[in-house]
């Protein structure tokens, strides 16, 4: 099982762009790292480290490669105690429902018993032209946390 476990969500690439730009800075840190787009439940690991990355859209949704997932966890209810998390999301803030996505699934971990460490990051696509920035300095404080 890699250290960490990086799953994107993502319609247009840019929330996967930064999932892999966020495992290749976990790997020069020491890290083992596994990144999937989009996984069903049982390609997951049920305990160690996720990093969820991902983007919101039509109002407040997932992206449709991260639907699937939700719904196993929803209607499998796993118990997710040994999981520790990060969460990153990517959304617009022109939108009521800005990072809606990230914050769903935040919630639902937690309800199934997983622990997040650190916050939870929101970026802002309009204040943030490379996502990959406020990404790659949020990972700085998570990587310490993570020690
Ligand atoms: C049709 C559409 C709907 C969107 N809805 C939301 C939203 O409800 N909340 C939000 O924060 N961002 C929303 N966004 C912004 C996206 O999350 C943002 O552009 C993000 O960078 C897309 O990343 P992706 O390419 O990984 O999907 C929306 C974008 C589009 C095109």
């Amino acid at each position: 099982m890699a250290d960490v476990t990086l799953i994107s969500g993502s319609t247009l690439g840019s929330a996967e762009y930064v999932a892999e730009h966020l495992a290749e800075k976990l790997e020069d840190a020491g890290f083992s790292t596994e990144t999937l787009h989009g996984p069903e439940l049982d390609e997951l690991p049920l305990n160690g480290v996720w990093l969820l990355v991902t983007s919101t859209h039509g109002a407040g949704d997932l992206p449709d490669n991260l639907q699937p997932l939700v719904e196993e966890i929803t209607e499998r209810l796993p118990d997710l105690s040994e999981v520790r998390f990060g969460a990153v999301g990517l959304g617009s803030s022109e939108y009521d429902t800005f990072c809606g996505a990230i914050k769903a699934l935040d919630q639902l971990l937690i309800e199934r018993g997983a622990k997040r460490i650190g916050d939870r990051l929101e970026i802002d696509v309009t204040q943030h032209e490379i996502p990959e920035d406020p990404a790659e300095e949020w990972l700085i404080n998570w990587v310490n946390l993570l020690k």
